[in-house]
């Protein structure tokens, strides 16, 4: 209940039109508790008479009553259909923007297919017990309640009869409540991994062809879709024994009445035309009590569902405040131009308490205008230290400043448009290569994206069927993994930013488009301050200083020449005999010994 409580907020705005409808459905419901009322005047008044004509009224009656309940029936779910489409969107559209919203750790932490899961189908099966099982489980009980009064007063000893099983039924429904809560939150969260599963064989399946996984990736599929029927079945046989339970009992206590009754009805002590009237009566209670397994079952995956969407809702977004105590320490002084690292330390949000920093004691002074490469093995934390200066992260201590301005006290909005930042894995959008471009400077002009698509060395474009108009498929897999290094390229320099950060972005280019991004590369550094993570000497010539770092801490800067003259590590990175890029496990090894 307390669960369900939370969907108030989107129901709110569809209050009105909700309670409505039910009230029509216990309107329509209620109605067919008069048929028995009808069916009595009849048999008491033109049978026992025998007067035809009176038949024929009452028949005509009773088909009223039906085609006006029918008809009521259908107005409820006119009135609900739209405002709750409206309902589940909405919920939708907050949980994208959430999504959205989420800082990077959220997403390290959670596997797509869970928030995908959580997206599609229990949103769905809120829908459905907003329009469903809430409004029956109000129109049983206000239906079952009228149906007991009325029996109760046609014939009080009858009606107790029946009143008895609803004790030990309300008994039953408890205990399964608290069984079916346990198994269809098992159940939604192994749909969610089935939805990771296949989400990651979709997304990797050159990877499962290459290497002929295809038999070993269906069988373990298979194996979590046999858990998941486990689930559903459990849930079958629990959902099995309460319909038993609540079919058998009432039929029982029916039974019991019917023989009772015409015992009666041959002594005289009740009329004919009352027992027809309370065993109808009691049959047109029979689908409201039995469908209450149902609408429980329902409910309770609803609230499961319920409990999944808020889950993610519930964590915290990206902090939007500024930091203003920071603020103040700048305007006291300090910082300076350009890009500054100051004791900057950083631990992963899930690393475990205790264990060596990711990143530490980082000070690194990018002047303004400057190039500064960033040289390290594999794993040496290059790439987590790019992603502090866009604040994908934020250093668990230390600090960074932008021409003497905290990162952390700036707007958000105001820091990604003065830095831009060239990732190792060059995502594209399913959307035209124009458009993809342009998501680096949403206000470019076409020249804007016609230059920075020169710097980029991306003249394929030219020859593609549309030229930049041309849409490029999901992740852009039509494209070689060097043009799409080139289009994220010309999407880090569209807006000409102001500060640089480029995680190896020329690693996917042979040397010959290398050499030519390279020329075009150094007229845009040299109107911005760049970080840029260098693995080849080519590119380390693009930058006026270099950083070595190894193993999170920086061990040398300065020239090209001077590392090489001062340090055995960066030689050995440097080495033109095994290029330093393709073979960053003996680098690793080597910056372990140089470290040592
Ligand atoms: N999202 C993450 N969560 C936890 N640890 C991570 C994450 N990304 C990288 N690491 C760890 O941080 C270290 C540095 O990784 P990274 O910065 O990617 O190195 P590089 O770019 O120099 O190869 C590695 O030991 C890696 O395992
Ligand atoms: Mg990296």
């Amino acid at each position: 209940m307390r669960t369900l409580a939370r969907l108030w907020p989107y129901v709110r705005p569809v209050r009105a039109r909700w309670a409505g409808a039910a009230v029509i459905a216990v309107v329509a419901s209620c109605l067919g508790l008069v048929f028995p009322l009808v069916l009595k005047w009849i048999v008491d008044g033109p049978v026992t008479d025998r007067d035809p004509s009176g038949v024929w009224l009452g028949a005509g009656v009773l088909l009223a009553l039906g085609i006006v309940e029918a008809l009521l029936f259908g107005l409820r779910r006119w009135l609900v259909a739209r405002p709750l489409a409206g309902v589940e969107a909405g919920m939708r559209a907050d949980l994208y923007r959430h999504l959205q919203r989420m800082p990077v750790a959220f997403h390290d932490k959670w596997a797509s297919g869970q928030l995908l899961s959580r997206a599609t189908t229990d949103l769905m099966v809120v829908r459905m017990f907003l329009a469903f099982p809430l409004t029956f489980l109000i129109v049983n009980t206000v239906t079952i309640v009228a149906g007991l009064a009325v029996l109760v007063v046609q014939d009080w000893a009858l009606g107790l009869v029946l009143l008895a099983p609803a004790v030990p039924l309300m008994a039953v429904c408890y205990r399964f409540e608290h069984g079916y809560a346990e198994a269809s939150r098992r159940a939604q969260d192994q749909v969610g991994d089935l939805t990771t599963v296949v989400e990651e064989s979709v997304l990797g399946i050159r990877i499962i062809k290459g290497f002929g996984r295809h038999r070993s990736h269906a069988r373990a599929f298979r194996e979590l879709s046999q858990t998941v029927r486990g689930t559903e079945l459990t849930k079958a046989r629990l959902l099995a024994g309460i319909l038993v339970v609540i079919t058998l009992l009432p039929e029982l206590a029916l039974g019991t009445a019917l023989v009772l009754g015409t015992v009666r009805v041959a002594d005289g002590d009740l009329s004919a035309g009352t027992l027809v009237a309370f065993l109808s009566t009691a049959l047109a209670l029979r689908w409201p009590i039995e469908s209450i397994g149902f609408l429980l079952a329902m409910s309770q995956e609803a609230a499961t569902a319920t409990r999944r969407y808020f889950e993610v809702m519930d964590e915290k977004e990206e902090d939007p405040r500024v930091h203003e105590q920071r603020t103040r320490v700048d305007a006291e002084g300090g910082g300076g131009s350009g890009l500054r690292f100051e004791g900057v330390e950083f631990r992963y949000p899930d690393a475990a308490p205790g264990s060596v920093p990711t990143l530490a004691r980082i000070d690194l002074h990018i002047r303004s205008g400057e190039t500064l490469a960033l040289v390290g093995a594999t794993g040496s934390g290059k790439t987590t230290l790019t992603a502090l200066v866009p604040r994908l992260y934020d250093v668990t201590a230390g600090r960074i400043t932008l021409d003497g301005r905290d990162v952390t006290a700036m707007p958000r909005e105001e820091l990604r448009t003065l830095v831009s930042v060239a990732f190792e894995e060059p995502t594209l959008f399913s959307a035209t290569v124009a458009a993809n471009v342009l998501m680096g400077a949403p206000d470019a002009t076409d020249e804007d994206v016609e230059r920075a698509l020169g710097v980029a060395q991306a003249d394929f474009v030219r020859r593609l069927p549309e030229g930049p108009d041309t849409e490029v498929g999901e992740q852009g897999l039509s494209l070689s993994g060097g043009q799409r290094q080139r289009l994220a390229l010309a999407r880090t320099v569209v807006g000409g930013p102001r500060f640089l950060v480029l995680d190896d972005p020329l690693s996917a280019l042979d040397v010959h488009t290398e050499a030519a991004v390279e020329a075009a590369l150094r007229r845009v550094l040299a109107d911005s301050t760049a970080l840029v993570v260098a693995h080849r000497p080519s590119t380390v010539l693009l930058a006026d200083r270099v950083a070595l770092l190894s193993q999170g801490r920086i061990t040398a800067v300065g020239t090209h020449q001077e590392l090489l003259r001062t340090s055995a590590e960066y030689r050995h990175l440097m080495s033109e005999d095994d290029d330093g890029h393709d073979d960053d496990h003996d680098a690793a090894e080597a910056g372990k010994a140089a470290h040592a």
